[in-house]
This record gives structure tokens, C-alpha cells and sequence, in this order.
């Protein structure tokens, strides 16, 4: 662990160069490089406030357990928009790795999240008991990101939980995301109701932000000039929300920098929000990714 306070982060290396780094607050990956430590594969804002005081803007924000504003009813309605793993500090459970070969060399860091862990307001807003185990698993061309929701309470409860990953990537017009073809999914800059992707390829000429749901296929790949760029792998979660914010809304997001970052980042966020996954008592739900870099 390095840094002090709100800024305290977990970094790790494998013998081959390749790296990740995740900040306690909100258990929020910040870098991952991969080729040898030599390729960043995620953005964040240049004024992203990384001293545990809002949620940091870009890598890949924990969001759970509501995914967007809150429901109008039910335990969620006072939490704040995308819920409060993303605003709470979470604790590092320790690392394990695996070095057999180098090729297969690996390191996963655990984070845990429960009750006693988040603030009196959202224990109060969210009277539910519950445990988070976040493990995020480097290896030489891949990250994996899994949660595992426990309900150690004695009611049952409902959430929603999504991986907003801020992919880095040179030029968002060269931009093509693949996987999409014949998916229902919800429009939230045109009118909020579902439409169905008809082209197999979604690409980026305005403000993008749409969820994709029920996706048949495991794999979403983010193609940069018509190369794969990421293979985004689902792991027991339906859910896609692609984002880019394009020109206004950039400018308009104080801890969105600089102006024109909306070119070097696109959101492609999987995860389970359509609808709400009920746990009952002692139930417990996995799910995440795995990204595989082609740099
Ligand atoms: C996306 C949502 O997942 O997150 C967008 O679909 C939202 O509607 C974006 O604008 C960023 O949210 P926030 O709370 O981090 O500004």
C-alpha cells in the first residue's frame, strides 16, 4: 500500500513489467499497463480528485448498489446516483500470485466492502447487511475484475452492479465497438425508451449513452482503426452500458479533464442493470469481466 489518507492505493507489478494500481476508495483501478508496463490501457481525468472525496472520475469506478439516479422506492432511494461502493473505502484483504511460467505469471488483489465499512448516512439509507469481496486478478495481457455480493442478513434484498471501465484508446472517431448486433437497449440521450441495435457495429459521433441488455454473446471487443483493441469478456452478467460524453456534456463535468479527453476515452461498462439480482438470506452472486488487451 502507498500514499496516505483517502489516497492510499494498492500497485502491483509482475516480473515482466505489466502493472495495476487500485485506490481503496471505492476499490477503483486506476492503471493498468500492459506490453511489458509500456501500454496504459485506462483514462482517467486529469481532474479526477484522488483524495477520497468524491468518486474518482475514470478507470474502472465499483457501482453498486444502484446503477444510475436512485429508484424512486425501496432501500436505494437515498442513495446518490451509481450507489455508494464508489464513495466508500474499501479494505485490501492481501494478495496471492501465481508464477508457474512466465507467461502464465499472475497477481490478484482482493478488497472487501461490507456494513460496518461504509458511512452512518448510507448505512442508514441502506439498512441491509451485506459483504463485498472485489478481486482483481493482472496477468500479462489480461485484467479480471470479479465481485461476489454476499446477503448476511436475515431479509432478502435487490441491487444492481456494474463495472464503469474507462478504456484509454488514441482517437474516439477511429473508435468502433463490436458484439452489440440485434440487442434491445435503453437510449438515455435520445428518450429513455428501448430501441434495437441493428448494425453489428456501434460508432461514436455524438454523445453515446445507451444500456445494453440481455447480450447473448460473452465478448464485446473495442476496434481502434479497425483492429481489436479490447475483448471484453461478460462473466455471469448480461448488461453493457456504452458512454461517451462528446464536447458539452465534457465541458460541463467539473472533474472531467481536459476539455477534449472525451477523444482519448469510451466507456463500455458491463455488469447487472436491468432490472434488480435478489440474494436471500446467505445467497450469494458473482460476477465481472475479463479485458483482454491486444497492445
Ligand atoms: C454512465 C451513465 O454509466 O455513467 C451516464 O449511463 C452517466 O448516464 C455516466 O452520465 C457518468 O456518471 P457519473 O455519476 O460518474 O457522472
Amino acid at each position: 500500500i502507498v500514499g496516505e489518507g483517502g489516497s492510499q492505493k494498492v500497485v502491483a507489478q509482475l516480473p515482466s513489467g505489466e502493472s495495476v494500481e487500485v485506490y481503496l476508495f471505492g476499490a477503483t483501478v486506476t492503471s493498468w499497463k500492459s506490453n511489458g508496463g509500456q501500454t496504459e490501457n485506462l483514462w482517467v481525468s486529469e481532474a479526477a480528485d484522488l483524495t477520497g472525496n468524491k468518486p474518482i472520475r475514470g478507470g474502472v469506478p465499483v457501482v453498486f448498489p444502484n446503477f444510475g439516479p436512485p429508484p424512486a422506492t425501496g432501500p436505494c432511494s437515498k442513495l446518490s446516483q451509481h450507489g455508494f461502493a464508489r464513495n466508500s473505502r474499501w479494505e485490501y484483504l492481501g494478495k496471492s500470485s501465481t508464477e508457474d511460467a512466465l507467461d502464465t505469471s499472475s497477481v490478484k488483489l482482493d478488497f472487501g466492502l461490507d456494513r460496518n465499512g461504509i458511512s452512518e448516512e448510507h448505512r442508514k439509507a441502506w439498512p441491509l447487511d451485506f459483504g463485498l469481496v472485489y478481486s482483481v486478478t493482472l496477468s500479462k495481457d489480461t485484467l479480471q475484475t470479479v465481485i461476489t455480493v454476499r446477503n448476511e442478513g436475515e431479509e432478502s434484498f435487490e441491487f444492481q452492479f456494474l463495472l464503469h471501465t474507462y478504456f484509454r484508446i488514441k482517437d474516439i472517431s477511429k473508435v468502433s465497438v463490436n458484439g452489440l448486433g440485434s440487442v434491445e437497449y435503453i437510449d438515455k440521450v435520445l428518450d429513455a425508451t428501448t430501441h434495437s441495435q441493428t448494425d453489428p457495429t456501434l460508432k461514436f459521433t455524438g454523445e453515446v449513452d445507451r444500456v445494453y441488455k440481455d447480450i447473448k454473446l460473452d465478448t464485446t471487443s473495442i476496434l481502434e482503426d479497425g483492429k481489436p483493441r479490447f475483448d471484453i469478456t461478460r462473466d455471469n452478467v448480461k448488461d453493457t452500458v456504452t458512454w461517451n460524453p462528446w464536447i458539452e456534456k465534457a465541458k460541463s463535468m467539473g472533474d472531467f479533464a481536459p476539455n477534449d479527453g472525451y477523444k482519448n476515452m469510451v466507456c463500455v461498462e458491463v455488469g447487472a442493470v436491468n432490472g434488480w439480482q435478489k440474494l436471500e438470506k446467505g445467497e450469494v452472486f458473482e460476477g465481472g469481466m475479463l479485458v483482454k488487451s491486444h497492445l
